[in-house]
């Protein structure tokens, strides 16, 4: 029996955060479907849940269909959705100058677009469950940015206003809807950065630690510890907790960075 039991989770992302969630709500007892559009992170996924009651399908989140789908699939067949995490996402580079609307609409339509689907195909089963809990992943770019990052800072700062118009309408449903905002977290995507940095053949680890040094903590985060906040946001001991943003981004956006 584990903090989760008997609950369904629906989680997007399949690797990174968005893994490191379904296999912690899947170790406590629930059953967890994830989804992703890159096989090679779906196969890793299905390998590292192994036993354990985890299913990932491949879905495109910006693809309407596809989300609804899956998601009115997995209500039916288990009765209820009872908790969402939204993880998905791409982070792109470009300025107003550089970004063109192929671009920005691609962004917007993974980032941010499909937190609204995933949201909307799963509330029914939420509200016929009796209530339930979204958590949506955005991040220190929401709140302060680097360089050209328009799209993706858009689609983040975007999620925190998402998360009170949610909250405000779902509370008479008992649904709960919070985000959270990582700092720099050890995953595919922050390697991804990492990558941009240094070039083809530069040192991704000294890149990493670089921007670890940036944090106050000087290191950067975990999946897991991303995945023990996301669970307790989704836990009755959050129960008073709805419409908020989370830091978790080991001091970063409390210094000025002089
Ligand atoms: N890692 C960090 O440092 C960091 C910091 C702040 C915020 N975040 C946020 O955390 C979340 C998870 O990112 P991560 O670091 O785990 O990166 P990641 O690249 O490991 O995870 C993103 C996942 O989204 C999936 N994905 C991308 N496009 C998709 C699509 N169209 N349809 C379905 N799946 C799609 C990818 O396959 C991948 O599994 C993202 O929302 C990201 O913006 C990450």
């Amino acid at each position: 029996m584990g903090e989760f039991s008997g609950k369904t989770v629906v989680v997007t992302g399949s690797s990174g955060i968005g893994l490191g969630a379904a296999l912690h709500f899947a170790r406590e007892g629930a059953t967890v479907f994830a989804c992703g559009n890159d096989p090679a992170h779906n196969a890793a996924a299905r390998d590292a849940a192994g036993e354990l009651p985890l299913t990932v399908a491949e879905v495109d989140v910006s693809d309407e269909t596809q989300v609804e789908k899956w998601i009115t699939g997995i209500g039916n067949a288990r009765g209820s959705v009872d908790c969402l995490v939204n993880a998905a996402a791409i982070q792109t580079y470009g300025t107003t100058e550089t970004t063109d609307i192929e671009h920005w609409n691609r962004v917007i339509g993974i980032n941010l677009t499909s937190y609204f689907l995933t949201s909307h195909f799963a509330y029914p089963f939420m509200k016929a469950a009796g209530g339930g809990a979204i958590v949506h992943v955005s991040s220190v770019q929401g709140h302060a940015n680097q360089n050209a990052v328009l799209a993706y800072a858009t689609s983040k700062g975007a999620i925190h206003a998402m998360v009170r118009a949610q909250a405000v309408d779902a509370a008479k449903d008992n649904i709960r809807v919070n985000s959270i905002s990582p700092g720099s977290v050890r995953t595919p995507l922050l390697e991804f950065a990492a990558r941009t940095v240094v070039g083809e053949t530069g040192d991704i680890e000294e890149a990493i630690a670089g921007f670890g040094a940036a944090h106050p903590i000087g290191r950067v985060g975990t999946v897991e510890e991303t995945s023990a906040l996301i669970a307790f946001l989704c836990s009755d001991k959050a129960g008073f907790c709805t419409g908020g943003d989370y830091l978790i981004d080991g001091g970063l956006t409390a210094g000025i960075g002089v």
